[in-house]
């Protein structure tokens, strides 16, 4: 088993936790653990990790290829779990996180080594499944047999800010007995949206239908709350994003915490990948990342 995932923003990311070697750090969306295990290695052994994903199989992956690091610390907890319930995921710890990561979105494992969920708009074969969380109860198919027409078109617009939403929606709603697996959607998609970039057409509306299935903007809005509240005065919370919808919840967030001083944040605005990084890993280039500081007050 080979890691898949290059960390995105790893040094900007880990820099501004402005990790001190005895705090605890919770790292929400371990993936890989390409974050984790670069916070971990800048602690001591009283410092903690707590590594969060709601996937199992990126759980599964972490324990199996750290299982050395594993074994030779005994300040790294790993947990499956969504970001959302922080709080209870946390109630056991009897101390409050110094920091606070958030690496929204999929891992590049999940694109490459789905276990027939079909987050890539390339596995034609696989189900149109999308659950990153397998205790979640509705999948894409579900939702594309179940909702309306026009509501279909409204998640597309709204999610995917997908301009041709409501030919889409027909066309899906008129098809929706032939669709089965990912390839049934894309080449429905291709036959409606005009190919006017390298792009691929099908893009807007895989991105729309992860996000509703795995309830990721409430999954945001709700963690990046309960994070603030069990977050030390002093501590960080930093998120990389890699779309607008996210980022604009990120921001407005912060801002609302500096604007009623209770939070400050550390950059003006966001940070994003270099030319070179962005040159080597490609999926890095939409990234942005946001910090805030949760404010001492006398
Ligand atoms: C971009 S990847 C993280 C990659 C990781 N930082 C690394 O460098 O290897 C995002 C991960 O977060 C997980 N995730 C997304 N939303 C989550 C949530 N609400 N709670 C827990 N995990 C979540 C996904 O399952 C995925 O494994």
């Amino acid at each position: 088993m080979d890691k898949i995932h290059t960390p995105v923003l790893l040094k900007e990311s880990i820099d501004s936790l402005n990790i001190q070697p005895d705090g605890f750090y919770i790292d929400c969306t371990l993936g890989d653990g390409g974050h984790s295990i670069e916070i971990l290695n800048k602690l001591s052994p009283e410092g903690l990790l707590l590594s969060l994903d709601y996937d199992q199989h990126a759980v599964d992956f972490v324990k199996e290829y750290y299982k050395d690091e594993i074994n030779n610390h005994d300040n790294w907890i790993i947990k499956r779990g969504n970001f959302k319930d922080i709080k209870e995921l946390t109630k056991e710890i009897d101390r409050k996180p110094l920091g606070i990561l958030m690496d929204l979105g999929l891992s590049s494992r999940q694109l490459e080594e789905s276990h027939q969920r079909g987050f890539s708009y390339n596995e034609e074969d696989e189900p149109l499944d999308m659950r990153m969380d397998l205790t979640l109860g509705v999948s894409a198919l579900d939702l594309l047999k179940v909702l309306p027409e026009k509501e279909l078109a409204t998640l597309f617009w709204r999610y995917g800010e997908e301009r041709y939403s409501k030919s889409i929606a027909r066309e899906i709603k008129k098809n929706i007995s032939d669709i089965k697996t990912v390839g049934d959607l894309t080449r429905l998609v291709y036959k409606v949206v005009p190919v006017n970039s390298n792009k691929n057409p099908s893009r807007r509306v895989f991105q729309a239908l992860r996000i509703v299935v795995n309830d990721e903007l409430n999954n945001l809005k709700i963690g990046l709350d309960n994070s603030f509240e069990i977050l030390q005065k002093g501590g960080r919370i930093s998120v990389i994003s890699f779309h607008s919808l996210e980022d604009r919840i990120v921001k407005k967030f912060f801002l609302e915490k500096q604007g009623s001083g209770e939070g400050e944040m550390l950059f003006k605005s966001q940070i994003a990948p270099t030319d070179d990084e962005k040159k080597h890993n490609p999926r890095s280039a939409s990234a942005k990342l946001r910090t805030l500081i949760k404010i001492k007050k006398p």
